[in-house]
């Protein structure tokens, strides 16, 4: 983690920020830069000490996309042994919670990285798009998938088809974003969210995200058999023995973790 070109990961009790930092190319999202984050979130999710993650680019960029110009003349074939939304299927798989913090562009691959975020916090500068049909192609790391199921058919056929970018307030109303906020404090309200979330149970917090993400490749019927699991699972931990004694003893619970 001591050398990486395009990331500056930073620590504060167990939320850990990782941004973006590619500024000059307004984080275009080239293969280094992906595996590197995708190395570094692995690696945080092994971590004990971290218990939420915090993901941003700059105030300008959250991040524009595919890197372009490392596309441009790359063949069909290529593309596919380049395999590179492999990469994007290793970010589905972590277990901690990914808040997004937004500000400027979020756009194309910009847009589906934020979409593989469990919570996203936008700067009320914040754009996105789904911009590919300008470039003759379309979303290749989940835009069809996630924008449909975010903001439904009709505005997201509008943005893929179209190209155009949606205002924070926008996305905020489609069911997008979680919040919008000045563009001061977007950074500062991610991380007071992923404190709030790191302060609950996390073996708790990972089955319920784990539960709350299986329900969008399942039917209800297998979903709700899958949650019930967890919850029956959770009835293993210390967590759940401390947080129901601690309510009836009228104190604040202290989790372990176990
Ligand atoms: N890839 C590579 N370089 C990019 C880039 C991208 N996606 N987006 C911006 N850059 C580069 C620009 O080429 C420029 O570099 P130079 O200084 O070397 O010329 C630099 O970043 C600054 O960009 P602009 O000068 O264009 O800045 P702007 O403020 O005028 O415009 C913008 C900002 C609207 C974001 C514009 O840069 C833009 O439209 N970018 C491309 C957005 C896009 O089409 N994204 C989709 C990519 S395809 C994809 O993502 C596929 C997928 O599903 C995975």
């Amino acid at each position: 983690m001591n050398d990486l070109k395009n990331l500056i990961v930073s620590r504060d009790d167990a939320v850990a920020t990782i941004q973006l930092n590619r500024p000059k190319a307004m984080n275009a999202l080239n293969i280094e830069i992906m595996t590197e984050l995708v190395d570094v979130l692995e690696e945080l999710d092994q971590d004990v000490d971290i218990r939420a993650f915090v993901l941003t680019g700059n105030e300008r960029a959250f991040a524009a996309g595919a890197d372009i110009k490392e596309m441009a003349d790359a063949t069909a074939v290529e593309m596919l042994m380049r395999d590179q939304f492999a990469r994007w299927d290793r970010i589905r798989k972590i277990k901690k919670p990914i808040i997004a913090a937004v500000s400027g562009f979020a756009l194309g691959g910009g847009c589906e990285l934020v979409m593989h975020a469990d919570i996203i916090i936008a700067s009320e500068t914040a754009k996105f798009g789904q911009p590919e049909i300008l470039l003759g192609v379309m979303p290749g790391a989940g835009g069809t998938q996630r924008l449909t199921r975010a903001v439904g058919k009709t505005l997201a056929m509008e943005m893929i088809l179209t190209g155009r970018q949606i205002t924070a307030e926008e996305a905020l109303r489609a069911g997008l974003v979680n919040k919008v906020v000045p563009v001061e404090f977007y950074l500062e309200e991610a991380q007071r969210m992923a404190r709030e979330i790191a302060a609950q149970p996390p073996i708790a917090v990972r089955l319920a995200k784990e539960a709350i993400l299986r329900s969008f490749d399942t039917t209800i019927e297998m979903g709700l058999e899958f949650e019930r699991k967890n919850f029956y699972l959770l009835f293993a931990s210390e967590d759940m023995r401390e947080g129901m004694k601690a309510f009836i003893d009228k104190r604040k619970a202290e989790w372990k973790g176990k």
